[in-house]
């Protein structure tokens, strides 16, 4: 058999919120279903996918908190993980943007570029926020965006037509940080020339078309950017928060999260190597022409798949000779919205995934948004529709099928597979239908029309009942048992197509089923045969889908616009945790400002048996001569880092106050001497 080599990546979602419906939709269910779909197949696949843990919505969240990004980005990551694994979602890692592995191969890229003369450095306008003293980046600034007039529209991107644009441009806009109107300031970037790769991006695009067939919708979108001419795209961005510019004095700069974050699919790949302890794992599927690369999104991500990743993989390719594969195929979706708007936390509208599946199975929400895709324009989310798919197409059409099988497998035949005996028309009829399934499935998925390729999977349990129906197995167990026999094993047969085929849709049912049935899946090829031989033990049935009354949907339709406010709970952590934390007092011996810096300090600080530099983000706080001689408690064991490129060797624990922004540092009675720990 030729098996295909596919590498699969999904979006990497950012890890300051949690997964909803609308994600799921877009690019994670299909991709699943395609993945799981392929396996069965018996293809060679590896399905990609992780955190964005960079970008500024991250600091946006941080701040809000008034914690550091890294608390934010273990916490979702963490819960979207999770959310991710009950849903039932297949990957092969799952792997985040924070790990050195990324940050290394995301440099170098950059240090490709750089030194291939590639990189444009240059001055530019950007929004600066003169009372938060920091320059906004693209979403920290909000206006009227300068092409279609949406007035949610980012500093150089809108959400709502998609149109990538020059800060300046954007009309009336507002630091989200403070409210006020931002000016306009100079700063250094290093532009990416995305202009220079048009025409081979667009060979490019044309070609896979060509070959692959793109979506209409994917294929809209980049001819519109095309005939817009693409634009240099500024490469770095002045934040702390994210992969450093591997560049000397370029201090204060990080690369923009977009640029390297599609390089997560690369560093997730190399994790999963190390995981595997298989290190040319990763180039056989990035490297090697024989892999078919697809990766799926939602069509907010369509720009940053189709014309920004692949330049970047050509702008490598270019000059390496280890030469990385472009995506093969884009299939991105449109978008969910839930019940006629759009999702949106803060006015409560819509369910994250955890919160689903604390009250209904993974199965039925896989099966309603999988025969509801937004393949070709947006769809919604219903929770009447989602009540009617569980209960009239699963537990109605296919647990019924299965139930009055199995039901009558029993009873008539001791749970035994029965004989398959002499035909009929109706008999060779559903038998050829079966037959037929594994193609037009095959077909379907093939060419991401998963939603039809669904609609299709519950009509074989249509079928299964009107063949059922039609043989009448309680009038022919009466009058010809072998008959009778030849409908019961040809159901119990179709029960075992529709294990294999309803596997990528539902795999938690069809699991169930398989026991049932006491098998296993079979080859793809083989899965609409007769598998099942007679005389083979069944186990008992079990209850597949449960129905949904109505009391429980109108208690969610009820809760929907009402906010509920969110108390970040505490993790609780065991008192071996805090045994690891070192506390110790200290004095403060010198302090000075950080050049640069609005918020840190720099102060020399004596344990007793050593000396030691810590960068303190408490400058908003205290003057440093405020500090000589104080007694301090500091986290004496914590992992070293660089602050504004300086040294630091410690935490100072500090307590909030109810002046934003300010702290106060928490002092230790003068009769402790220093270096004492504390417990
Ligand atoms: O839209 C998002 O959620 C982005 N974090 C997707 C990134 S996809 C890739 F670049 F990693
Ligand atoms: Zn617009």
């Amino acid at each position: 058999m030729n098996r295909e080599k596919v590498l699969v990546t999904s979006a990497l979602p950012y890890a300051n919120g949690k997964i909803h419906l609308g994600h799921l939709s877009g690019a994670y269910l299909p991709a699943d279903i395609y993945v799981r779909y392929k396996r069965l197949k018996g293809d060679d696949i590896i399905y990609i996918c992780g955190s964005d843990e960079h970008g500024v919505p991250i600091t946006i969240s941080a701040d809000k908190e008034k914690v550091s990004p890294k608390v934010v980005i273990d916490r979702f990551h963490e819960q979207n993980k999770i959310a991710f694994e009950k849903f039932g979602m297949s990957f092969d890692i799952y792997s985040r943007t924070s790990l050195p592995v990324h940050h290394k191969t995301a440099q170098e890229f950059f240090k490709c570029y750089y030194d291939q003369g590639l990189l444009i450095e240059k001055k530019s306008l950007q929004f600066y926020d003169e009372k938060a003293k920091m320059f906004l980046p693209d979403r920290y600034v909000e206006g009227t965006c300068p092409k279609c007039g949406y007035e949610e529209a980012r500093s150089d991107e809108c959400e709502k037509c998609g149109s990538l644009y020059e800060p300046s441009e954007l009309i009336n806009p507002k630091s989200k940080i403070t409210g006020e109107t931002p000016v306009l300031k100079e700063t250094s970037h290093w532009y990416f020339p995305l202009g220079k790769y048009q025409e081979r991006l667009e060979k490019y695009i044309d070609e896979m078309n060509e070959k692959y067939g793109w979506k209409d919708n994917v294929l809209q979108y980049c001819r519109g950017w095309f005939k817009d001419g693409l634009k240099d795209r500024a490469y770095t961005r002045d934040l702390d928060w994210g992969v450093k510019v591997p560049l000397d004095g370029a201090e204060g700069k990080v690369l923009y999260v977009w640029f390297e974050a599609v390089l997560g699919y690369i560093s997730a790949t190399k994790e999963l190597s190390e995981q595997r302890n298989d290190p040319e794992l990763w180039k056989r599927y990035w490297q090697d022409t024989s892999t078919k690369y697809l990766a799926f999104i939602g069509k907010d991500n369509i720009v940053f798949h189709t014309i920004i990743f692949p330049a970047m993989l050509m702008g490598w390719n270019d000059v390496k000779d280890a030469k990385y594969l472009l995506p093969q195929n884009v299939p991105a979706n449109e978008f969910l919205n839930f019940e006629g708007k759009k999702f949106s936390k803060s006015r409560g509208w819509g369910v994250d995934v955890i919160e689903f599946l604390d009250m209904f199975p993974a199965d039925p929400l896989r099966y309603t948004l999988a025969a509801n895709l937004p393949e070709n324009k947006d769809t919604d989310f219903y929770w009447k529709e989602f009540q009617g798919r569980n209960n009239g197409e699963l537990a109605d059409i296919l647990g019924n099928f299965i139930n009055r099988t199995f039901t009558f497998a029993f009873k008539h035949f001791d749970g035994i597979v029965p004989q398959v005996g002499k035909l009929e028309k109706i008999d060779n009829d559903m038998i050829e239908l079966l037959k037929s399934y594994p193609g037009k499935i095959s077909g379907l998925i093939e060419r991401y029309k998963i939603k039809d390729a669904v609609f299709e999977m519950m009509n074989l349990a249509r079928a299964g009942n009107k063949y059922f129906n039609d043989s009448e197995p309680w009038v022919t167990v009466k009058k010809d048992k072998e008959k009778c026999a030849a409908a019961i094993n040809i159901c119990l047969n179709a029960i075992n197509t529709l294990a294999e085929i309803f596997e990528p849709v539902v795999p938690f049912s069809s699991g169930k089923i398989f026991k049932m049935l006491d098998t296993e899946k079979c080859s793809w090829e083989k899965c609409g045969e007769l598998n099942l031989k007679a005389g083979h033990k069944l186990n008992q049935p079990e209850i597949l889908f449960t129905k949904i009354e109505d009391k429980m949907i109108e208690e969610q339709i009820n809760k929907l616009g009402k906010v509920e406010t969110e108390v970040p709970q505490d993790e609780e952590i065991t008192i071996d945790d805090f045994k690891k934390v070192k506390l110790k007092t200290a004095v403060v011996v010198a302090a000075e400002k950080v050049k640069k810096s609005e918020k840190l300090l720099k102060l020399q600080i004596d344990l007793g048996s050593e000396k030691r530099q810590v960068v303190a983000g408490i400058a908003k706080s205290y003057e440093p001569e405020q500090l000589i001689g104080k007694k301090i408690l500091v986290v004496a064991n914590l992992k070293p880092a660089k602050l504004f490129g300086l040294d630091s060797q410690g935490m100072i624990l500090a307590l909030d106050t109810s002046e934003e922004g300010k702290v106060k540092i928490i002092e230790v009675d003068e009769s402790i001497s220093i270096g004492t720990a504390a417990k």
